[in-house]
């Protein structure tokens, strides 16, 4: 399906540095539908592409997207441009909704956010609970009540709002001591505590957790690496201002590319050896154990050995 011209039909700040855009087609037609969990890609006014979740729980006849933006003025600049670059009554390109990150059904669920990763789960916890249904678990994990997107929303007996400003950060250890095949974990937030509820839940089965990472590509907490080209054995250095997919291509290893954002996987490789930094936000946790998306995410380890990707047998 091709992108959508939509115009923004209408702004609010939710917070001092989140803005929600209301996106609609201009003729008032009805919009693709999605289901909870799915997002969209939007084309700045600078030209960035970005993935910004569907917050709303309704896709299924929807008249408008609903998107949540954080400013992030350190970041590279795609969040800027919207905030700075776009009023009512603007048009931009987004792409139909893609959903990676799926609602599946279970008797119970626990949702972790951490900052503006409420926004996938906004929309599932209020399908959910919009069905009546109960065992619909949220830990909302942010700095401080004024850096809360819907805080209003969240305030039920099945709710944590946790502000690290004023109380440290929260010990996840008990809610995920426990593993129970009746529970579905998703966990949207910045790299650090995806990582935290992934190693937390070692010991769950691994079909009952789910996870979505924000994209931190090309951060200041990049170090260089070696990645080899199996193909070959090519040996390429990866400095840290450099991206994997640059560096391979600076030295002859043609990789095909599209956004260079992270957001569509034209780029993906298949991983052989070492360990991986996803930084994406297109792979679904079974594509992360044996692939890299090499415009954004980097090696953990000193030497990541890599491949052409032939959609997941290397
Ligand atoms: S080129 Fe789109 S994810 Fe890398």
């Amino acid at each position: 399906m091709s992108d959508l011209r939509l115009r923004v039909s209408g702004t609010t700040d939710l917070t001092p540095t989140v803005r929600r855009f209301v996106l609609r087609d201009p003729g008032g037609s009805a919009l693709p539908a999605y289901d909870p969990g799915a997002h969209i890609v939007v084309t700045t006014p600078a030209g960035h592409r970005r993935s910004y979740s569907l917050v709303d729980p309704d896709g299924a006849q929807p008249r408008e997207y609903v998107v949540c933006v954080r400013r992030d003025s350190g970041g590279r600049g795609g969040s800027v441009s919207l905030h700075d670059d776009v009023a009512v009554d603007a048009d931009l390109v987004v792409s139909p909704p893609v959903n990676r990150f799926p609602l599946r059904p279970s008797p119970r669920y626990l949702f972790i956010a951490g900052g503006i990763g409420i926004t996938p789960l906004r929309a599932m916890v209020r399908r959910l609970r919009g069905q009546g249904r109960t065992g619909v678990r949220l830990l909302y994990l942010t700095r401080s009540a004024e850096e809360t997107p819907f805080l209003e929303e969240f305030d039920g007996p099945e709710d944590t709002v946790h502000h690290s400003d004023d109380r440290g950060l929260l010990d996840l250890w008990p809610y995920l001591a426990v593993p129970d095949d009746d529970v579905r974990i998703y966990c949207c937030g910045p790299a650090p505590l995806v990582r935290a509820v992934q190693a937390l839940t070692a010991h769950w089965r691994i079909s009952r957790i789910h996870v979505e990472e924000f994209a931190a590509p090309h951060s200041g907490m990049s170090a260089p690496f070696t990645a080899v080209w199996a193909p070959d054995g090519r040996r390429v250095d990866v400095p840290a201002h450099l991206s994997l997919l640059a560096a391979l291509r600076r030295d002859g290893v043609p990789v095909a590319s599209s956004c260079e954002a992270g957001v569509c996987g034209t780029c993906r490789l298949a991983v052989l050896g070492g360990e991986v930094e996803h930084r994406d936000s297109v792979s679904t946790g079974g594509e992360r154990l044996s692939s890299v998306v090499a415009c954004v995410s980097r090696a953990r380890s000193a030497e990541i050995v890599v491949g052409p990707y032939d959609g997941g047998s290397p």
